[in-house]
């Protein structure tokens, strides 16, 4: 058996800056509102008719891991794409990958588990390197999510919270087992399902063809539904419970961590897991910020900054930790 370690961080923005008073032209909102409730400031979104797509995001983010891991693109064995805004509703935003890097016919995997997807992407990973059969997998979360909310005040709750952008890992063989990934931890609860969602186009309840007639404008199915307060009562129980489970598996203590990373929900979110544990602010790490949330790629995301500040040395504890849609959760505890 190996482990495998993460070798390579990129992550990819696009350009365009909105903030929170570039919102309030749009809709019924204000800086203080978004601030005092979330703690974002402002967001990325790509610019309409522009070139990115949540797989450019992903190549460009994957062009960075690829070449701090110190490898080529032919050396990766396996592509592992976890996004709930793909480009196209199939085929998903892996083969894509895998055509746009001009890499060999390697297997792509397409990961459906929304802000969790990066953290079940790298411990999908994480098994099929311990077993040997693959070496260096590029593990890839990455989110285009201006193009699909409601801008108007209907959307209000959901549409000033998240942000475009894209974050990569390459992952490698490690044969020392005290090193890398030591485990993941992965949940879920589809009994709450429909709180955090996105139905339409999905082929459960209606027929493409009743969709296209009705042609109805006024159809919420095509945009995300966020039952906020129930999301966030779970969640701050969810983090805290993942990341005992992934130390205790472990034998380590609270007091072993050096950088918690968690998903950038809403930095109330984070705060709490802090206080909770007593961890102290160089201990954990947050962007939501500069970027809001970035769904699957705001770990990658995150722990790429955390890496290119410094904020994570060799022998470091890192605890990867999200919830989400699903609902599902999971955490992953790394030696640096
Ligand atoms: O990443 C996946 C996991 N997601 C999360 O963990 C998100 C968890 N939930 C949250 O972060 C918070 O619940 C939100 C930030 C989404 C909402 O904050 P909240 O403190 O729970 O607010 P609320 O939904 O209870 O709304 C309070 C008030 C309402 O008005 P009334 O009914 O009190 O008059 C809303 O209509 O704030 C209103 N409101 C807004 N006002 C200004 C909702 N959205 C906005 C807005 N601007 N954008």
């Amino acid at each position: 058996m190996y482990n495998s370690k993460i070798t390579g961080l990129g992550y990819y923005v696009p350009e365009n800056v909105v903030t929170n008073d570039d919102l309030s032209k749009m809709m019924d909102t204000n800086d203080a509102w978004i601030q005092e409730r979330t703690g974002i400031k402002e967001r990325r979104h790509v610019l309409k008719g522009g070139e990115d797509t949540t797989t450019s995001m992903g190549v460009k983010a994957a062009k960075i891991a690829i070449e701090r891991a110190g490898i080529d693109k032919n050396d990766i064995d396996f592509i592992v794409f976890a996004t709930l805004s793909p480009d196209y509703y199939f085929p998903g935003p892996g083969v894509l990958v895998q055509r746009d890097l001009g890499i060999k016919t390697v297997g792509a995997l397409d990961v459906r588990n929304q802000c969790s997807g990066f953290v079940y992407g790298i411990s999908v990973a994480d098994q099929y390197i311990k077993t040997g059969m693959y070496k260096n997998i590029l593990v890839i979360g990455s989110e285009l999510h201006s193009h699909g909310m409601d801008m108007t005040t209907r959307g209000r709750g959901v549409s000033v919270i998240f942000g475009d952008g894209a974050g990569a890992a390459v992952l490698s063989r490690e044969e020392d087992t005290t090193k890398g990934i030591l485990t993941t931890h992965l949940h879920s609860e589809g009994q709450h399902a429909e709180e955090l969602s996105l139905i339409a186009p999905g082929m459960g309840k209606r027929w493409v063809t009743d969709i296209l007639e009705d042609n109805d404008p006024n159809d919420e199915s095509y945009y995300p539904h966020m039952n906020g307060q129930f999301v966030f009562k779970n969640a701050v129980v969810r983090f805290s419970e993942v990341i005992m489970e992934g130390l205790q598996a472990n034998k380590l203590a609270v007091s072993d961590i050096n950088m918690l990373i968690p998903h950038q929900a809403n930095l109330r979110i984070s705060q709490f897991i802090q206080k909770k544990f007593g961890l102290q602010d160089d201990q954990v790490f947050n962007n939501i910020m500069k970027y809001g949330n970035t769904t699957a790629a705001s770990i990658p995301i995150a722990l790429t900054e955390a890496w290119e500040q410094g904020k994570i040395k060799k022998g470091d504890l890192v605890v990867l930790a999200a919830f989400g849609s699903g609902f599902t959760w999971g955490s992953a505890i790394i030696r640096w």
